[in-house]
C-alpha cells in the first residue's frame, strides 16, 4: 500500500502509455498560461486605471480639481514625496477591494457622459455630496489611505509643535481618525464644511448613555 502511495506522483510524469494521456500535463500548461496571460492583462488594466492621468480624463478639470491638488503639500513637499489620487482614493491592501472598488467606480462613466461635473458650477454644486461620501469612508475605514504613508507611532512627537503632538498622543483613545481634523487638506472645502462634517462624525460617534 505505502509503496503504490509513493510511487503515484511519479507516475504521472513517467512516459504515459498512451499518447493521449500526454493531454493531462499539456492541458494544465495551457490553463496555467491562459490564466497568467488573464491575470497580467488584468493587472495591467486594474495599474493603468490608477495613474493620475487616468483620473484626470474625467477630473482633468483645468479650473477645480487640478489646481487645487497642485497647489497641496501632497503634491510638491520638502520630502519630494508625492500623493497620487489613487494614495489617497483607492485601495492596495486588497486586490479583490481594488477590483470592487474599480467596478463600482466604472459606473461613473454614465454621470460623465451625462455631463454632471463638466463646470466648474456643476462641480461646486456637487462637491459638498461628494465630500461626504468619501467622508464617510474614510470614517468607516479608520482613514486607512492616509496610514498606508502616515502612521502616528512613526511620529516624531517632540518633533511637531505641543498642540499637534498633544492631538496625536490622544487621538487612538479619544477613538479619532485621521479625517476627523484633516479633511480639505487637498480640495477646497465645500460650503458649511464644520456642519457637514460635524453631522457624519456623529452618525459615527458611539451612543453615549
Ligand atoms: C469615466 C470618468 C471618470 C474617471 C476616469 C474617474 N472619475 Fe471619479 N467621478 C466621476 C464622476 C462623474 C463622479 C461623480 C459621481 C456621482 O456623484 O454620481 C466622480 C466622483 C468621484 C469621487 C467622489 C466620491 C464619489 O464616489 O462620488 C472621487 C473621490 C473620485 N471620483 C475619484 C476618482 C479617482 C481617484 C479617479 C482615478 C483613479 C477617478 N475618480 C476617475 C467620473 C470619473
Ligand atoms: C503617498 C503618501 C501619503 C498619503 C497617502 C497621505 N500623505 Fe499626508 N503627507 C505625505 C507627505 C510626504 C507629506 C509632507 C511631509 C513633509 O515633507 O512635511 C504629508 C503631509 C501631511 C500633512 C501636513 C501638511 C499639511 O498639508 O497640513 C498632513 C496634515 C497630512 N499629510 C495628513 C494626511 C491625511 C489626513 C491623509 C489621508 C487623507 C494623508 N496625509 C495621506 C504623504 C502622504
Ligand atoms: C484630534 C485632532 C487630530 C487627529 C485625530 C490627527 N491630527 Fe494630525 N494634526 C492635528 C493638529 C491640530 C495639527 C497641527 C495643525 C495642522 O497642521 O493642521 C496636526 C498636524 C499634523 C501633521 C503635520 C505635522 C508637522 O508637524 O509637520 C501631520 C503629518 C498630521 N497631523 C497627520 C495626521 C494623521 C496621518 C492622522 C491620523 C493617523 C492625524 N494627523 C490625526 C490634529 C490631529
Ligand atoms: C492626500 C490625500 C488626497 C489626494 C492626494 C487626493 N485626494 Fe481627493 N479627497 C481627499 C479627501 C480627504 C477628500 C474629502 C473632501 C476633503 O476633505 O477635501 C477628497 C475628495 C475628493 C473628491 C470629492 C469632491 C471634493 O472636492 O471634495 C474628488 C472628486 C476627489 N477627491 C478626486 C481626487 C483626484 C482626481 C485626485 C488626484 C488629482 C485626488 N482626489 C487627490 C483626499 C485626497
Amino acid at each position: 500500500m505505502q509503496e503504490d502511495n509513493v510511487k503515484t506522483p511519479s507516475k504521472l510524469w513517467a512516459k504515459p502509455r498512451s499518447k493521449w494521456l500526454l493531454g493531462i500535463p499539456i492541458g494544465a500548461f495551457l490553463a496555467f498560461a491562459l490564466g497568467a496571460i488573464g491575470l497580467g492583462t488584468t493587472n495591467y488594466v486594474l495599474h493603468a486605471s490608477s495613474t493620475t492621468a487616468f483620473c484626470y480624463t474625467c477630473h482633468s478639470h483645468e479650473n477645480f480639481i487640478k489646481p487645487e491638488y497642485e497647489a497641496s503639500s501632497h503634491f510638491a513637499n520638502a520630502s519630494g514625496v508625492r500623493a497620487t489620487c489613487a494614495d489617497c482614493h483607492l485601495p492596495h491592501d486588497n486586490w479583490f477591494e481594488l477590483v470592487w472598488t474599480k467596478m463600482v467606480v466604472s459606473l461613473d462613466v454614465i454621470p460623465e457622459l451625462a455631463g454632471k461635473l463638466d463646470t466648474a458650477e456643476k462641480y461646486e454644486a456637487h462637491r459638498a455630496d461628494m465630500a461626504q461620501t468619501v467622508w464617510r469612508h474614510f470614517k468607516e475605514n479608520d482613514s486607512k489611505f492616509c496610514r498606508s504613508c502616515h502612521s502616528i507611532e512613526a511620529m516624531d512627537l517632540a518633533a511637531q509643535n505641543r498642540t499637534s503632538a498633544r492631538r496625536h498622543s490622544q487621538a487612538e483613545e479619544n477613538g479619532q481618525t485621521c479625517i476627523d481634523c484633516h479633511y480639505g487638506i487637498v480640495h477646497k472645502e465645500p460650503e458649511n464644511a464644520t456642519t457637514l462634517f460635524d453631522a457624519i462624525a456623529a452618525e459615527f460617534a458611539e451612543p453615549s448613555e
